[in-house]
């Protein structure tokens, strides 16, 4: 199976904040799991550097405008790398390559009689990059950032929008999982049922953004050359390949709530009018809330995600991140919240359980496990969790298969106090019995590594190496029985050692 995955391009007016980190974590959580079931993935992350706001950050600071995204890019680049995402391509929206597919795509559009001229005169967000009507403010507000909109008026190139709704209520009938989860299909679904209005695609006076190819004199809209990414990058990703013709139309979009429409309805009608095939399916997240405030400037609440990730690390931030809130819902997350799980659920239930099977190995067993008598519930257990895995990341439910990982946690956690194996130790009758239990811990947590591989990708080979198992994640190795009889089995150092809380992190 092909699977290609992206993630939002980010706008680069300002730094990145931890919610963006969530949407990268989260992206990489499914490319990863993708990758154990032996899947062709390619997965893309990038930014959106053509927008107004990006412009007008750089005239504030006095830069020209490349030279400003250039300077901050580097800032944008580090965010997957400091959470361990793998991307394949780093998309930005100034590369030359981007502007020709925007532009070909345009072409199109145009030469299928979608596009004409008009005058637009109304209201636009810059911070939303959004043209808005009366309807869609609060006391003459936007609804999102409680500034004014500006009014403008100029000649602009307009998109038939409004010839597709009908051809995008087919889609949505024919596709009841194009868009996930199901309260944000019916979301989008009945945004197109309510009528779709012709929007424009071309903005007049601003020097910076990808030129109207019959209309040097506009920019494109950024939404349109951002949007066009998913497509773009693919086909310059890779010197002489034209990735499209492998990964498209296999693409699987994740995006916040704030930018369904943008995706579920303007994206598969500018595909459908360019002659292009729309993406396989698109997963709309929550938003993560701190202290149960959005997160935002004003509100003084921004978290560097390298603060965090100084502190506990990436895999307790991805983790963290990941279990707080049901992925899809909104939720709040906390950084009490953060060290609390630290300490308890990666630090005692998964750190403690390898740090005591690891050092009873070695203590009653020289350093030595095999195969023994084989236990039906843990292996029933092991295969439960296979199976259900792979429902969870399809339905991109990656809280919920975090916690049927878990409860394999607590399951091995309950077998070393029902077992004691203190205490078999100090019977030599037992000595099976011992064996048999330490070899289940020192499979389960062999499988159980693999299971969280996803999530956890730094500790996962940890614990493999732990075991003196090989590092192979391969989704058939959460099995029972895999592991063969090791040597050299040595109490293993702590996986999450102690932290100090940071008293003022945010
Ligand atoms: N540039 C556009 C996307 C263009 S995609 C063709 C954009 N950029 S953004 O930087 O503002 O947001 C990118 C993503 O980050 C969005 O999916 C948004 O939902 C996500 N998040 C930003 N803050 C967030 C939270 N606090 N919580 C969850 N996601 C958040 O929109």
């Amino acid at each position: 199976m092909r699977y290609y995955l992206t993630t939002p391009i980010y706008y680069v007016n300002s730094s990145p904040h931890i919610g963006h980190a969530y949407t990268t974590i989260a992206a990489d959580a499914l490319v990863r799991h993708h990758k154990q079931r032996g899947d062709e993935t390619f997965f893309l992350t990038g930014t959106d550097e053509n927008a107004s706001k990006v412009y007008r950050v750089a005239e504030e600071r006095g830069l020209d405008p490349k030279a400003y995204v250039d300077e901050i890019v580097e800032q944008w680049k580090e965010l997957p790398k400091l959470v361990d995402a793998e991307y394949d391509f780093f998309i930005r929206t100034s590369d030359e390559g981007h502007h020709r597919v925007v532009q070909e795509f345009l072409q199109r559009i145009y030469d299928n009689g979608d596009i004409y001229q008009d005058v637009y005169s109304g209201l636009y967000c810059v911070q939303c990059e959004e043209f808005k009507s009366e309807a869609d403010l609060v006391d003459g507000l936007c609804a999102e950032h409680g500034v004014a909109p500006e009014r403008i008026e100029e000649t602009n190139w307009f998109f038939r929008l409004s010839a597709y709704q009908e051809k995008l209520l087919e889609l949505y009938d024919q596709r009841p999982d194009f868009v996930l989860p199901r309260f944000r299909y019916n979301e989008a679904r009945s945004f197109i049922a309510g009528g779709l209005e012709d929007f424009s695609v071309s903005r007049a006076g601003q020097p910076w953004g990808i030129p109207i190819p019959w209309d040097p004199d506009q920019v494109t809209y950024v939404w349109v050359d951002a949007l066009i990414n998913y497509l773009s990058a693919l086909s310059y990703a890779r010197e002489g390949e034209d990735l499209r013709e492998k990964f498209w139309p296999h693409a699987h979009h994740l995006l916040g709530k704030d930018i369904l429409r943008f995706h579920c309805v303007y994206w598969p009608a500018l595909l459908l009018s360019a002659g292009f095939e729309v993406p396989q399916q698109l997963f709309v997240h929550g938003w993560l809330l701190l202290d149960d405030r959005k997160i935002s400037k004003s509100l003084g609440n921004v978290v560097d995600p390298l603060d965090l990730v100084d502190v506990y690390g990436s895999d307790a931030v991805r983790f963290w991140a990941l279990r707080s809130v049901s992925f899809g819902q909104d939720g709040n997350a906390s950084l009490d919240g953060l060290h609390e799980r630290y300490e308890r659920e990666l630090g005692n239930d998964l750190g403690n359980l390898v740090s005591r099977t690891t050092a009873m190995i070695a203590r009653y067993r020289d350093g030595r496990i095999a195969p023994g008598e084989p236990n039906d519930e843990l292996k029933a257990l092991l295969d439960g969790l296979r199976v259900k895995l792979v429902d969870r990341f399809d339905a991109w439910d990656l809280t919920g298969a975090l916690e049927d990982a878990w409860e394999v946690v607590r399951w091995l956690n309950r077998h070393v106090e029902a077992t004691a194996p203190w205490q078999l130790a100090k019977d030599d009758t037992r000595a099976a019995e011992l064996d048999a239990v330490l070899y289940d811990l020192g499979d389960g947590l062999r499988a159980l590594a693999v299971a969280l591989s996803p999530f956890v990708p730094r500790t996962a080979p940890q614990i493999l190496a732990a075991l003196r198992q090989p590092v192979d994640v391969r989704l058939d190795r959460i099995s029972y029985g895999l592991t063969p009889a090791s040597d050299g089995i040595e109490a293993a150092a702590p996986l999450f050692p102690r932290v100090d809380q940071p008293t003022a992190a945010a």
